[in-house]
């Protein structure tokens, strides 16, 4: 029986099928994304160009260490695919990202790219986003008090994460709200409410973004498109 990193090592595998010669990638965070970065790293090794734009800190790290061209958006504003990991997986294939605490620069990447093929391994797929893992808000650090009061208010528990005893700040210096709000009703209706309070950077919904999953599971490796036309 193949391991859940080897489910995602699958995953990641069957999405290189994607990458063509010349593109401009976005690059994900997350273990699943890195056995993509590795795949990328060998296509540049076997002598294909392509250049990748980083999520996180930390694959902009891995990427150079694999020898991946980096560029920016500054640079290249349109990427040609993005492709990234996932915490939840809904019918609709609407997500929850930011587990790893790289959504807000996630959500800008995909959001930049022609395709974002989300990759996962089946344990992610869920009936309803909140069901497996709280939501992840990035909030600036002054008044995150506050913030986690309004969340609070819309229905959620809501844990300040940490990290080694001290609040987690994320690549862009702030701290993260694990927000549960248990199987998400009207997730559309919650990520315009959460976007409204003051002091939110970033919330982990990503709805409607993307263009193709790609599940691992011990029977194979299938791909899920979304029937949704806009
Ligand atoms: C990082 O912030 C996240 O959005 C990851 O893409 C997500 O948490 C999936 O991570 P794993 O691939 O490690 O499960």
């Amino acid at each position: 029986m193949a391991s859940r990193d080897e489910l995602k090592r699958n995953a990641a595998e069957a999405a290189l099928a994607y990458v063509k010669p010349g593109m401009v990638l976005g690059l994900g965070t997350g273990s699943t994304a890195r056995h993509f970065l590795a795949g990328v790293g060998r296509l540049v090794a076997s002598g294909m160009e392509l250049k990748g734009v980083p999520t996180s800190l930390e694959t902009a790290e891995e990427a150079k260490q694999l020898g991946i061209p980096l560029t920016s958006l500054e640079e290249s504003f349109w990427l040609d695919l993005t492709v990234d990991g996932a915490d939840e997986v809904d019918p609709k294939l609407d997500l929850i990202k930011g587990m790893g605490g790289a959504l807000f620069r996630e959500k800008i990447v995909a959001t930049a790219s022609k395709k974002f093929v989300v990759i996962v391994d089946d344990a992610k797929l869920v009936r309803r986003l909140g069901t497996r893992t709280p939501l992840p808000v990035e909030v600036h650090p002054f008044g995150w008090k506050n913030a986690s009061a309004a969340l609070e208010g819309l229905g959620a528990k809501v844990e300040l994460r940490r990290a080694g005893g001290e609040p987690f700040r994320t690549d862009n210096g702030n701290h993260i709200l694990d927000a549960h709000f248990g199987p998400i009703r009207g997730p559309g209706k919650l990520a315009a409410r959460i976007s409204g309070i003051p002091g939110v950077v970033g919330h982990g919904l990503f709805l409607k973004m993307a263009h193709a999953v790609v599940v691992a599971s011990q029977m194979g490796v299938r791909t899920l498109e979304p029937t949704r036309t806009s």
